[in-house]
């Protein structure tokens, strides 16, 4: 409601208008607090973005410096290899796009994670598997026989274990079972049967021997006579029984020690093949022979003939025989000129490495 104040002339303020003064008033400082409280809430807020993305920015920085340590190989000098250590506690994973560098890596680590078992860790080297003479079976004798003899070559431990070398002689029989093979072997394993006769038996100088020896035997006479030598056969084939004979004679006046170094026991007598003969000189007998024009001659011609010296000081530890300068054996010339041009003295070695072996295997 409006007034006149009298006095002025003016209108008196009524109390409505004092009423809707005080309402402005109050509603200006409403909207002033809702300024401020807005202005506030928007300060919080934006301290809050800010904080979140600092803590989101630190976060990446914290990711990226902890890839590249992983990525350069693990840990420098500096540290100790203490950022190795936290990436190798990680299991890396190959994927699509690694550097060569990571996938080697990898590799590496998935060989520790498992224990060495993966293709990359190299297997110990069978160190006689690689002679073409090697037979699988005899893996463990080969191992047993270089430990006795850590000093011995690998190939010579395989074919000194072929021929049987690491068993005792006379311990381990091994029956001949192609004894009409001109190649045959009889020593301290290899044994003939009792009753065993070679099949082509001549006649020569008053003994027997297989024919194809006899024919050799005669060119190696005739030869030696042309050289002005006299060789004459005192002993070829002899049976089993005829051995037993011998070998007890020998027995009853001398140790089997020693009659084991001089005389085979019988089944075991090269002798049984009759390809074996025993020469007298011209001047002299079989212990002596050595010593006679003939000795040294037979030494350095038979092998032309097919003939080799089988029991020589340098191989009784291979062949159990002492020295025998008067006792040849018929090979064929083929084996005899290739035992001679490969300088293998022993046929046990040349019998594993090219007679039941042969280097075309490999
Ligand atoms: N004297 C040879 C080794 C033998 O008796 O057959
Ligand atoms: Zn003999």
């Amino acid at each position: 409601m409006n007034t006149v104040n009298t006095d002025t002339g003016k209108n008196l303020q009524t109390d409505e208008e004092e009423l809707r003064i005080s309402q402005r008033r109050a509603e200006m400082r409403r909207i002033k607090r809702e300024k401020e409280r807005r202005k506030k809430r928007n300060l919080i807020i934006s301290s809050c973005i800010a904080w979140s993305l600092v803590i989101i920015l630190a976060a990446a920085l914290i990711i990226v410096v902890r890839a590249k340590s992983v990525g350069s190989g693990g840990g420098d000098a500096k540290d100790g290899g203490k950022t190795a250590k936290a990436a190798d506690s990680v299991p890396l994973k190959k994927s699509k796009g690694d550097s060569a560098e990571d996938l080697k890596m990898f590799e590496e680590n998935e060989t520790q994670e498992t224990g060495g078992e993966s293709e990359a860790v190299p297997q110990p080297k069978n160190e006689f598997a690689s002679f073409y003479y090697y037979e699988e079976d005899k893996q463990d004798r080969y191992e047993a026989y270089q430990e006795l003899n850590p000093e011995m070559d690998p190939g010579d431990v395989v074919w000194r274990v072929n021929a049987y070398l690491d068993k005792p002689w006379y311990e381990y029989d091994v029956p001949v079972d192609t004894y009409d093979d001109p190649l045959m072997i009889v020593n301290k394993y290899y044994t003939v049967p009792d009753g065993y006769r070679p099949p082509d038996l001549v006649s020569i100088d008053g003994y027997e021997m297989r024919k194809e020896t006899g024919d050799a035997y005669l060119e190696l006479k005739a030869a030696a006579k042309a050289a002005g030598k006299r060789i004459r056969a005192v002993s070829a084939y002899r049976s089993v029984d005829y051995q037993k004979g011998l070998y007890n004679r020998y027995l009853s006046s001398d140790s089997k020690e020693n009659v084991d170094r001089y005389s085979a026991r019988p089944g075991h007598s090269e002798h049984h093949t009759g390809m074996a003969i025993d020469l007298f000189g011209s001047t002299d007998g079989l212990r002596n022979f050595i010593n006679t024009p003939e000795g040294p001659w037979v030494r350095e011609h038979c092998w032309e003939y097919g003939f080799i010296i089988r029991y020589t000081a340098d191989i009784e530890g291979i062949t159990g025989y002492e020295d025998e300068p008067w006792h040849i054996r018929y090979v064929g010339k083929e084996v005899s000129m290739d035992m001679k041009e490969k300088g293998i003295e022993s046929f046990e070695e040349y019998h594993v490495k090219y007679i039941e072996h042969s280097p075309d295997e490999k």
